[in-house]
């Protein structure tokens, strides 16, 4: 059995915050941060929403566009750095109840930033199995309520939104190929300290910087423009393709720069990729599908063309999947 992404749907909460609307203590301005990432705006959940909140939003629109009913989805896999809850119940479960899917099983999964890849490659291989048929994959975050924003080397970068796909088997559909990678080794290039099993909570605890991201920026840029690279020649490989037979690109969305020193290093024109970050900035797992369901609402993809998901994240994780639409 192969499979198919029937339809696509994202949420962006709220207006956009453009770079002049940070708070003034921050010292930065619109020039740093678009010069260094390609960001101008970003979105930020309202004080009421939580996480599965924006997942519920995407959600409806891609079982709308998929025209599927939240009754036929057997699984909904929900990837996340910021779920509702730290540890449970998982947030998969809080979006099945608000979607009216009782039948659905349920569960979170984080490889942070590269999480939609590897819940997307989970949805592939539950129905090559033929366990399911319907799966619901839903990138969910709101980085903005895990920043430090006393921290303007990374709390710029980040905003909230949610992306959501349905994935349908279909034995007519071409398969796909994947890559799902992860270094280890590079853990605590990326971390949130504060709060699991290591360093858990204390009564009394000052809520400082162990409680929010911590980020090496550029050992992660560095990794970034390595592992995407890699990652796409390991596809066009996989597939015995090359960078022309690619329609579209959709790379995790972390700054505008990685994608131009991918593009450059692997000699692939930078129309091929799409980019979504200046109005969004990074929606860590959100980035993918969001920008897949942006691609997709223009209207320009045709049935048959080639799309290529690749992403890179906390972990340090990365992936990517090559699909024919
Ligand atoms: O989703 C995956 C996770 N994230 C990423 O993929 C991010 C990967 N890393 C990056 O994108 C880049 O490393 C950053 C955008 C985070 C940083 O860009 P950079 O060009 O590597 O800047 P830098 O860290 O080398 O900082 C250069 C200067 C420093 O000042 P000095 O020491 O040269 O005086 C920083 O203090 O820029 C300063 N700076 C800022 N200035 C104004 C850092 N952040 C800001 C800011 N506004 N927001």
């Amino acid at each position: 059995m192969n499979a198919r992404i029937t339809g696509t749907g994202h949420y962006l909460p709220g207006s956009p915050i453009h770079n002049d609307d940070l708070p003034k203590e921050l010292d930065t301005s619109h020039e740093w941060i678009h010069s260094h990432t390609g960001i101008t705006n970003r979105h930020w959940a309202s004080p009421e929403e939580a996480c599965s909140d924006l997942a519920l939003k995407a959600s409806l629109k891609a079982l709308e566009n998929a025209n599927c009913k939240a009754e036929e989805i057997d699984l909904i896999l929900f990837s996340t750095v910021t779920p509702d809850f730290i540890s449970f119940p998982a947030s998969a479960t809080l979006l099945q109840d608000k979607l009216g899917a009782p039948q659905a099983a349920a569960m979170d999964l984080n490889a942070a930033c590269s999480g939609f890849v590897y819940a997307l490659e989970t949805a592939y291989a539950f129905i090559k199995a033929e366990r399911y048929k319907k799966i619901l994959v839903v990138g969910s975050e709101m980085l903005s309520r895990i920043v430090d924003w006393n921290d303007r080397s990374t709390c710029v970068l980040f905003g909230d939104g949610a992306g959501a796909v349905v994935v349908e088997a279909d034995e007519k559909a071409s398969p796909w190929f994947s890559a799902l990678n992860a270094r280890g080794k590079d853990a605590m290039a990326l971390t949130r300290l504060q709060g699991g099993t290591l360093n858990p909570y204390k009564s009394g605890d000052v809520v400082d910087h162990g409680h929010f991201l911590a980020m090496d920026g550029k050992k992660v840029y560095l990794f970034a423009v390595s592992v995407l690279g890699e990652t796409i020649q390991n596809l066009l490989k996989q597939s015995g393709l090359t960078v022309e037979d690619i329609d579209y690109i959709v790379p995790h969305q972390a700054n505008s720069r990685i994608i131009e020193a991918v593009a450059a290093r692997n000699k692939i024109p930078m129309e091929k990729f799409v980019l979504t970050i200046e109005d969004t900035g990074n929606t860590s797992s959100a980035s993918i599908p969001i920008a897949l369901d942006i691609l997709i609402q223009k209207g320009e993809v045709k049935p048959g063309q080639r799309i290529l998901l690749v992403g890179f994240g906390a972990g340090l994780t990365y992936g990517g999947t090559l699909l024919q639409w």
